[in-house]
């Protein structure tokens, strides 16, 4: 079990999920990303992050800010920056407005009773918001007269913080104690806040509301049936007593990014499922597998009233979590699938593009500290004019994983049973195996370590693929050269890749770094944001990224606090085009605790909206609980706890963002 965790009750649950993270379950030899990195920087000259190349020379702060004047244009973004900073509060840039949409426990269900946190019940959850929301997705309604102001918002509901959530019980992370506050009733909301929600949402006179009536409102939490898909669906290791088939399981979990199809559906991705799951590896037949992916964590107590998440009463229920599900927001009684071919790992997000040819390529990335980065290329070309056509496309392709090489070129490597190393002999007896261990699959393949892949997402304008890697803290100096002075990489860093040809389903792909990042004045960080983004302009731990419709990249960040960085969580807009590349400025804050999730664009560009997750968690020593959290954040009432929330910017008076 996860000691790290269990043993320290000073941990909220995300600080406890970035703890488990650190301790790494890659023991494969293959190279790190920084091996990589260092060797490309050290022969190229470092353009940007001049100021921090020139602090490390004695140049004078003068001769800097002439340097700095003259190296300076316009980027395309055009708002007034913001000043980082900490408080309860959320921040947007001047001129524009950043409303509520929707909080945990408003009504989702039309028969939703009215949200009260000292009553709250299982039954009610189930019907209403659900807690810490993560992704956004939005589909335009069919036939909309305007589909910008009338769509689908689909969220994943992606953990629960009981010491925020239930009044009195502080932090019950330990299985060595027992979890002596869970009860079964408290186990049940947390299940229902799980999973996701579709919502039905307008925007009249300039404003967005959720429809309350909405026939295509839906909750989907824990223990909503789904079935399993693709080339792992029924095989041996798959099936639970439950289920002797191996074709139907209860429930999603940890569903953190995802992504929407040209079709109009909802991925949505599992990602740390290990934590729900009670025991230990040590004596399961299992045990090599388990350990990869850091299961069981231990960190729920769901395993003390439910025996499919106790590994000694039901060892194959693990195996099926770790997925990508796929949702059909249109209507409310179909079945979510969960698509066995897009792997099994710690699922960040699956943002797709249709590729030249007509085929459907998802970009992955594995959240964990030395994980891999992966793309599926769909069999099947989509077809735009037949929607049912395409509802099991993602049933059948190819899986890859990448290796970044030092000289800026890349290569895909297919996870393909009896390819290569993918064989019986080396523990793959099919592609079931190759499919639920993907993991070990991609280590055998030499995929290069990487410091925790997030979203990964291309820009259809461009063609250019970006990577966000949040940190990794504890990469050592063995692993990176002297070119590369990030041996703690605490702060991250984006990488752009450009398939070959354009060709997103080429085995061959060019890379480069597009940011550090950190505070790019201090030459110790190695940051290296334009030298002209200001103070407030620098961030560190990118998570989400999006393309905006007028083709520029917006990060949101997960892990920046007053003491980590001096500066909430938030957005911001980084440039990746002509001179200014790498030019990052500060457009929203997060209220203290929180982390910024999405950001997500309406197809006219005119709304952004950003979740607002884990609002109230402590920072620093102190851990917020329901009676005392760092933020009331967004109602502000004596009474309430924080709400995880969503908000909608819009620009006063109309228009674009940040145009
Ligand atoms: Fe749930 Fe990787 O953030
Ligand atoms: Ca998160
Ligand atoms: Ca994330
Ligand atoms: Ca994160």
């Amino acid at each position: 079990m996860n000691d790290q965790f269990s043993s320290n009750p000073c941990l909220t649950r995300s600080q406890a999920a970035e703890t488990a993270e650190d301790i790494g379950s890659n023991a494969s030899q293959n190279p790190t990303i920084g091996d990589v990195i260092a060797t490309r920087l050290a022969r190229r000259d470092v353009l940007r992050g001049a100021l921090g190349v020139a602090a490390l020379a004695g140049i004078a702060p003068l001769a800097l800010d002439r340097a700095l004047a003259q190296s300076v244009s316009p980027t395309r973004f055009s708002f007034r920056e913001i000043a980082s900073g900490s408080d309860e509060k959320h921040h947007v840039s001047e001129g524009y407005d950043a409303d509520v949409l929707i909080r945990w426990g408003d009504a989702v269900l039309r028969d939703a009773p009215a949200f009260d946190p000292l009553k709250q019940t299982a039954s009610a959850q189930q019907r209403q918001f659900g807690y810490n929301n993560d992704y956004l997705g939005y589909i335009p309604m069919r036939g909309a007269a305007d589909p910008s102001t009338h769509g689908l918002l689909v969220v994943n509901h992606e953990y629960t913080n009981e010491e925020l959530m239930f009044p009195g019980i502080g932090v019950q992370q330990s299985k060595a104690a027992a979890f002596a506050k869970m009860t079964p009733e408290l186990v049940g909301i947390e299940k229902a806040a799980h999973g996701g929600s579709v919502l039905e949402i307008r925007r009249e006179a300039g404003k967005w509301r959720v429809e309350g009536a909405s026939s295509f409102a839906r909750r989907i939490d824990a223990d909503t049936p789904m079935t399993i898909t693709g080339p792992a669906s029924g095989h041996a290791r798959m099936r639970t007593k439950a289920d002797p088939e191996g074709r139907n399981v209860r429930g999603m979990l940890n569903n953190c990014a995802g992504g929407v199809t040209p079709w109009g559906t909802w991925l949505s991705c599992e990602e740390n499922f290990n934590g729900y799951f009670w025991g230990s590896a040590a004596g399961q037949p299992e045990e090599k597998q388990l350990k990869r992916y850091g299961a069981p964590a231990n960190n729920y107590a769901w395993g003390k009233f439910e025996e499919r998440f106790d590994l000694a009463k039901e060892s194959n229920e693990i195996n099926r979590f770790g997925w990508v599900v796929e949702i059909d927001p249109f209507d409310p009684a179909s079945t979510p699938k969960k698509r066995t071919a897009l792997g099994r790992m710690k699922h960040e997000g699956a943002e797709g593009i249709i590729n030249s040819d007509g085929r459907y390529v998802v970009y992955m990335g594995d959240d964990e500290r030395f994980d891999y980065v992966y793309k599926f290329v769909s069999e099947s070309r989509v077809d735009p004019a037949n929607r049912a056509a395409n509802m099991d496309l993602l049933d059948h392709g190819t899986l890859y994983v990448a290796k970044f090489n030092s000289d800026g070129a890349g290569e895909w490597a297919p996870l393909i049973h009896g390819q290569g190393p993918l064989t019986a002999a080396n523990g793959f007896a099919s592609q079931a195996d190759v499919l639920i261990d993907t993991r070990l699959a991609a280590d055998a393949l030499g995929a290069t370590k990487m410091d925790r892949p997030e979203d990964v997402e291309a820009n259809s304008k461009t063609g250019k693929v970006y990577v966000a890697l949040t940190n990794n803290s504890r990469r050592t100096e063995a692993q990176i050269d002297k070119a590369n002075p990030r041996a703690e990489n605490r702060f991250g860093h984006i990488i752009e890749m450009a398939p070959e040809g354009g060709d997103h389903a080429a085995t061959r792909f060019k890379w480069e770094m597009l940011v550090t990042c950190g505070d790019h004045t201090v030459s110790s960080t190695g940051a290296s944001f334009h030298a002209a983004t200001t103070k407030d302009g620098w961030f560190g731990m990118p998570d989400c990224v999006a393309v905006d419709p007028e083709g520029r990249l917006w990060v949101a960040t997960d892990g920046n606090s007053a003491k980590a960085t001096g500066r909430n969580d938030g957005v911001w807009a980084l440039e990746t085009e002509g001179p200014m590349r790498g030019h990052s400025k500060h457009f929203f804050r997060t209220p203290n605790g929180a982390e910024a999730c999405g950001p997500l664009f309406t197809p006219d560009g005119q709304t952004m909206f950003i979740a607002i997750q884990h609002p109230g968690e402590g920072g620093g020593d102190s851990i917020g609980t329901f009676e005392a959290p760092s933020t009331r954040w967004p109602d502000f009432k004596p009474d309430m706890p924080p709400r995880p929330s969503i908000v909608a910017i819009t620009k006063r008076g109309g228009g674009k963002i940040g145009v």
